[in-house]
Order: structure tokens, then sequence, then C-alpha cells
């Protein structure tokens, strides 16, 4: 068993997984990161560097590198499910969860630092939430192929508690 958590950026991947992860004493792995430090370099250069192409296929690559093991977690990058067959891919693999976290929230977190995310780079408060919003239609039928739909109502929810009560069974706790 492996868990992919997946949605947009900003939704709580990396901080929900790894709370998860020390909850259910599994590694926890963050895609974005490994990629970065596999490759040497961050994100917004690969992406200035060589392309948004490029970054898709590198992402492909190291998520496919990144499962050596059955109990990980792995906090997927937001555009990793909606390129290639990457969420069919992740649903053989294992768990798929989307967080579904609301414009507001997302809104909320992502107007900091949107230096380092090269989709956000140089947006108005009021252009951010208009390419939510449009990437949003855009990725919902993918995020919605997850076999789990986690829908996040408040920015406080604990919801790794949440998901380690309603899944300890499935995952075998
Ligand atoms: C992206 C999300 C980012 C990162 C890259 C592209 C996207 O990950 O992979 O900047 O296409 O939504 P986070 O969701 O971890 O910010």
């Amino acid at each position: 068993m492996r868990i992919f958590l997946i949605g947009f950026m900003g939704s709580g991947k990396s901080h929900v997984g790894k709370r998860l992860a020390q909850l259910l004493g599994w590694d926890f792995v963050d895609l974005d990161d490994y990629l970065e430090q596999q490759e040497g370099r961050s994100i917004n250069d690969i992406f200035a560097q060589d392309g948004a192409d490029h970054f898709r296929k590198l992402e492909q690559h190291y998520l496919h590198k990144v499962i050596t093991h059955p109990k990980i977690i792995v906090a997927t990058g937001g555009g990793a499910p909606c390129f290639f067959d990457n969420l069919q891919w992740m649903n053989r693999h294992g768990l798929t969860i989307y967080l579904n976290t609301p414009i507001s929230i997302l809104t909320e977190r992502l107007q900091y630092g949107m230096e380092h995310r090269p989709l956000l780079q140089g947006k108005t408060y009021w252009e951010l939430k208009d390419f939510i919003s449009d990437k949003l239609v855009e990725r919902s039928n993918y995020y919605e192929g997850a076999s789990v739909i986690y829908k996040i109502n408040d920015a406080k929810q604990l919801v790794a508690k949440e998901l380690y009560n309603n899944f300890a069974q499935i995952i075998g706790h």
C-alpha cells in the first residue's frame, strides 16, 4: 500500500502528507523536493531553462522512481496527475487521495511566495484568483479521478488526523 496525495498548489499535500506519515509510521516523500534534489536545481530554474514540457517529463520520471517500497506517502506536484497517464499509474500503484481545498483557502495560502512557483510568478492577487478558478476547471476531471476525494472546509481542519481515523483500517493499521 502506498498513498499519493494529489490536488492543487496550496491544497496542503506536503503538510498533510508529513503528518499522516508520522501517524502511520511510514516514509514521506515530496515529489517536487525529490526532483529538485535529483536534478540539482530548482523547479523555477528547470522551467526557465528547459521549459514546462521538460519539467513534466522529469516529473513523470521521478514519480516512477520515488516508490521504492510500500508504506510510503508521496505528495505530488499540483500538475502531476494531469499529464500523461500519471493518474492511472498512481491509481494502479497505490491509493490516490485528492485534497479538495476551496479557492478561498488556496488563494490565501498562495498569495505569499508566488515567486517560488513558476506558474504563479508575477501575478496580482486578482490574477491569482482568476488563475486558480480557471485551472481548477481545467484540472478537476483529473483530480476527481482519485480513489478518494477528501473535502476540506476549514483551513484549521486536522486533515491528517481525520484521514488517519478514516483510513487506518483500509491502510492496514
Ligand atoms: C505545479 C505545482 C507545483 C510544482 C510546479 C507545477 C502545477 O507543485 O510541481 O510548480 O502545475 O500545479 P505544488 O503543488 O507542490 O506547489
